[in-house]
């Protein structure tokens, strides 16, 4: 399915310098409240769910500090914003539970403000909650509406009410505003927003809108901006990378564009997250297959291995489509690593047809996966769809499929002993400071030993000692 929606370059254009104006007015606005508080304002962003939101938080975080915020992580501050996820109805219940404990910051500091985005405030009946329970709530909006942050925030420091603006679409793309990296050596960036899949667990297409994508102009010059800042590895973001480039006036296919960015100077590492397994192409593949400097990492959503669920999901492929589209893959780019994501529990699914889960990760030994229970969301599809399997068997599938996911993924690194590969280091290890972590092409870490001068270089790195599904090794001399 695709939506040929065309965004208006000319009014997105207008529409960014309209938000660097705010930006400008937002300056003079903290610098106000700085002088009234004697101290510079701190802002908090929080993000939960997927990498597209942490990306987003990046733009919050870049606004907020360019209009003189200083940024921290404490949530005690003066202002926090929630950058929100509704995929599994967890998520949506950490959100509450934290708004529930900052309540009593604000009741110390009642200059705070306190800000709500991102998917869940796509949902009437969560905007509704908070504007009636949650009155202490300064600021919501919604995904389609991100860019206009910068208005917001004037809105809010110069007049004390509420501010809710929600939109149930939008035809802009507006890029162009500062961002604050959270990494300096990695980062992700949007290529498409949006979803035409209907997948019927999943509300994404209803929060996120239809697809969208990004000119491969815009997406070169900011790619190249990024090198030229010193990163080095690149994520492009879509929820369907596949579909990248179709509602373009000139079309340009995901692979061409991966291509591109891969032959960007200084980009040593380029991943990409998420493609579909019904529309992954040979092109793509032997794009990855003929750049190096692409990741050896496929993630490939699985969601069920039963054909007669991944119909009733509207997935569009058959588990012996995914079994064969991985070997292929596996066939083609030696040393890659597979990995997926997969539901149980989803309505209806027996027991006996989840052992086709457990079936295509043994089958094909997946690299990993995250397994999670399904979890209904009102509006879907599979919400409405009779659920007779009881709470304790899928407990059980739940139970076999992860140990089937846990055994491969222990069979598949421990095949990587002894072996050298390159390892992007990333941070300090968070058990061992005297250690570091880096990544590996595939995705897998490998802790070694080394300090924060290292963060961001790359090391050829021996794999000595596997742990499941990481490493303890050692660095070589290159
Ligand atoms: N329940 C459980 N998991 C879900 N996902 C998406 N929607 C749901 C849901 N309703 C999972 C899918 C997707 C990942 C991002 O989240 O596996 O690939
Ligand atoms: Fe959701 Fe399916 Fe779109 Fe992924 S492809 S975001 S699972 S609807």
């Amino acid at each position: 399915m695709n939506s040929n929606v065309k965004f208006d370059r000319e009014a997105s254009a207008q529409e960014a310098e309209r938000q660097a104006a705010f930006i400008e007015r937002g300056k003079l606005l903290v610098s106000a409240l700085s002088r009234e508080l004697g101290r510079k304002p701190r802002a908090c962003t929080v993000t939960f769910g997927c990498q597209m939101n942490a990306k987003d938080s990046e733009k919050i975080a870049g606004i907020l500090r360019e209009t003189g915020y200083e940024l921290t992580q404490d949530e005690d501050a003066d202002f926090v914003i929630y950058n929100t996820c509704t995929v599994r109805d967890n998520a949506d219940q950490r959100v509450f539970g934290r708004l529930g404990r900052i309540s009593h910051y604000k009741k110390k500091n009642p200059k705070m403000k306190i800000a709500l985005c991102g998917c869940m405030m796509q949902e009437a009946q969560n905007v509704e909650k908070i504007r009636t329970s949650y009155r202490y709530v300064d600021l919501v909006f919604g995904t389609h509406n991100l860019y206009r942050f910068p208005e917001y925030l004037c809105g809010l420091l110069e007049e004390d009410h509420r501010i809710f603006e929600i939109w149930n679409s939008t035809d802009r793309i507006v890029e162009t505003l500062p961002s604050e990296r959270k990494y300096s050596y990695k980062s992700g960036v949007n290529i498409m927003f949006g979803c035409d899949n209907f997948c019927t667990y999943c509300i994404v297409p209803y929060v996120r809108g239809r697809e969208r994508s990004r000119e491969p102009a815009d997406i070169l010059r900011e790619v190249e901006r990024l090198a030229g800042e010193g990163v080095t590895e690149i994520m492009l973001l879509g929820q369907n990378v596949n579909s990248y480039g179709k509602d373009l006036a000139v079309p340009c296919t995901f692979a061409e564009l991966l291509a591109e960015v891969a032959r960007t100077p200084g980009i040593r590492r380029v991943r990409f997250m998420t493609p579909h397994p019904k529309d992954f192409s040979d092109e793509l593949i032997e794009t990855i297959r003929d750049y190096p400097n692409i990741a050896r990492h496929v993630h490939l959503p699985l969601q069920s291995g039963n054909t007669g669920t991944l119909k009733r999901m509207n997935r569009h492929y058959t588990k012996e489509q995914y079994i064969r589209l991985a070997e292929k893959i596996r066939r083609e780019i030696p040393d890659v690593s597979i990995t997926a994501d997969i539901i149980v529990g989803f309505p209806g699914e027996t027991k006996e047809e989840a052992m086709d889960t457990v079936d295509v990760v043994r089958t094909l030994c997946l690299d990993n996966a995250y397994t999670f229970v399904y979890s209904k969301r009102q509006g879907t599809p599979a919400a409405s769809m009779p659920d007779p399997v009881s709470e304790a068997e899928k407990k059980e599938t739940f139970d076999l499929v992860l140990s089937a996911v846990q055994e491969c993924a222990r069979i598949r690194s421990e095949a990587l002993t002894g072996r050298i590969m390159e390892g992007l280091v990333e941070e300090i290890n968070g058990q061992n400071e005297r250690y570091v972590t880096a990544r590996l092409s595939n995705n897998m870490l490998v802790h070694v030993p080394g300090d924060a001068s290292m963060i961001g270089q790359y090391y050829n790195i021996r794999l000595t000692e596997c742990r499941g599904f990481y490493f303890f090794g050692e660095i070589v001399a290159a």
